[in-house]
């Protein structure tokens, strides 16, 4: 038998059947879904939640998955299952499949539904006998691309997690603007992913984007024109901002949460009166919290609207009811660093105490500039911001970095140059960004909230 010409004839079929299997189903369809994005609703340090999304005709909501190092031969892939629910305003599906009884500090392979592309995930350790690595931010894509960028600069640091402060796709919660969140989450698949192919999972607070007319609760923005009243029921929450209870697992209602690592990390997500009003139920919960969690040496509060905003007006009135309600409470139960965003510039204040510069007092970072267009240091404000310890017009994230007991923040902007450090090391000089700019006289003091969308 002429082996050669048998060999060619098998190639033959063989690409044939590659051929048909390209007409049906495109090979994107076949590696990837058309968006994933991975978070935590319970324990971080032995469950981790896969969501995916397909065309409606794809009900497949499973995973498989294998802790790393295997043996090929031994070592077989787990099947674990899920459910599949409707994407807002789409045709799509959302599956989402929680995987528990995993070990800490472990990486597994998994792939999900038919898709074939292999991918990584790993669990939390269960101390901080290592350094864990949080890439924190928030304001996130004005433009895709923008996002893309600072989202690739912060996996080549291999975070353990992503941590935004809303204002994601900049959808408002609005059918027409749906594709923002399938290129947000196709972006969330291809770039929040490590050089070794680990998927880098996500948690973030809500922001006025993910909600119809903005600041819903007291807000009496022209936006809000037409729409219903505050109710506060989760039915009417999930009418305001329907893609954020449908495609972050956490923290669910009532919209705000505390997710806890061990006993060395509390991240807790707060709600800047966008489906909750900050003052009220909201800060006596927060109270009983971090009351409970008073022994826990890493406790990072992040929310959307700042209480020192480095932009807008101090005397703003969401920043006032932060100041008012929950500063009092991270300065008694000893918080050190919090996060906040919104402005769409970088800024770390003095650490502050009862309002005032104090060694002891606690550090605000922000303002919010992962994929946004940036603004004017101090714009809206009347004088010199006396709480602004550094500000610069970056799109930036902060790599947090806690181990034992110790914190670090680094700041990186999106061409991947340090613009900032805190604690700083001795005799390092940020120069060419650092904030020392001369406070201009507000020449606006309307602060035009359609612009972040008229910037694209
Ligand atoms: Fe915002
Ligand atoms: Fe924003």
């Amino acid at each position: 038998m002429n082996v050669k010409k048998h060999t060619n004839k098998l190639h033959l079929i063989w690409l044939h059947t590659l051929l048909l299997l390209f007409l049906n189903h495109p090979v994107q369809a076949q590696l990837d879904p058309l968006g994933m994005m991975l978070t935590w609703q319970q324990d971080p340090t032995t469950t981790m939640t896969l969501d995916w999304y397909t065309p409606a005709d794809n009900q497949n909501s499973f995973i498989e998955y294998r802790a790393i190092p295997f043996d090929e031969e031994e070592d077989e892939w787990v099947v674990a299952s899920g459910d599949h629910f409707e994407f807002p305003h789409s045709d799509r599906l959302i599956h989402r499949v929680e995987v528990t009884g995993l070990e800490p500090d472990k990486e597994y392979q998994f792939r999900v539904g038919e898709f074939t592309r292999i991918r990584k995930f790993r669990t939390m350790p269960a101390e901080a006998l290592r350094p864990v690595r949080i890439a924190v931010g928030g304001d996130v894509r004005h433009r895709i691309e923008w996002m893309d960028q600072t989202n690739r600069r912060a996996a080549r640091y291999d975070p353990d997690f992503v941590l935004w402060g809303g204002d994601l796709a900049y959808a408002d919660g609005m059918e027409e603007r749906v594709y923002r969140w399938y290129e947000f989450l196709e972006s969330t698949m291809r770039t929040l992913m490590t050089d070794d192919g680990r998927v880098i999972p996500v948690l973030s607070s809500l922001g006025n984007h993910e909600v119809l007319g903005g600041y819903y609760y007291r807000d009496e923005h022209d936006r809000r024109d037409g729409l219903p009243e505050f109710y506060g029921s989760e039915e009417h929450k999930e009418m305001i901002s329907p893609y954020y209870y449908a495609l972050f697992a956490f923290p669910g209602h009532p919209g705000y949460g505390v997710l806890d690592f061990g006993d060395y990390l509390s991240v807790v997500i707060l709600d800047t009166d966008h489906n909750n009003p900050i003052d009220g139920e909201q800060t006596e919960w927060l109270e009983e919290i971090l009351n409970e969690r008073q022994d826990i040496p890493h406790i990072f509060p992040t929310y959307h609207n700042p209480a020192y905003p480095s932009v807008r007006n101090p005397e703003w009135d969401s920043s006032d009811r932060v100041r008012e309600n929950w500063v009092p409470l991270f300065e008694e139960y000893g918080v050190r660093v919090v996060f906040e965003k919104h402005d769409h510039i970088y800024k770390r204040t003095f650490p502050i105490l009862e309002d005032q510069i104090n060694s002891k007092g606690v550090v605000y970072i922000g303002d919010g500039a992962w994929g946004v267009g940036t603004r004017e240091i101090g714009r809206s404000h009347e004088e010199h911001a006396w709480y602004l310890d550094r500000a610069a017009s970056e799109r930036h994230f902060i790599l947090t970095t806690i181990h034992g007991a110790h914190q670090h923040f680094l700041m990186i902007n999106e061409d991947g140059q340090i613009i900032d450090e805190y604690p700083q090391t001795p005799h390092t000089d940020f120069s060419p960004v650092r904030m020392a700019e001369p406070w201009l006289p507000a020449e606006e003091t309307e602060f035009d909230e359609d612009e972040e969308m008229d910037s694209e």
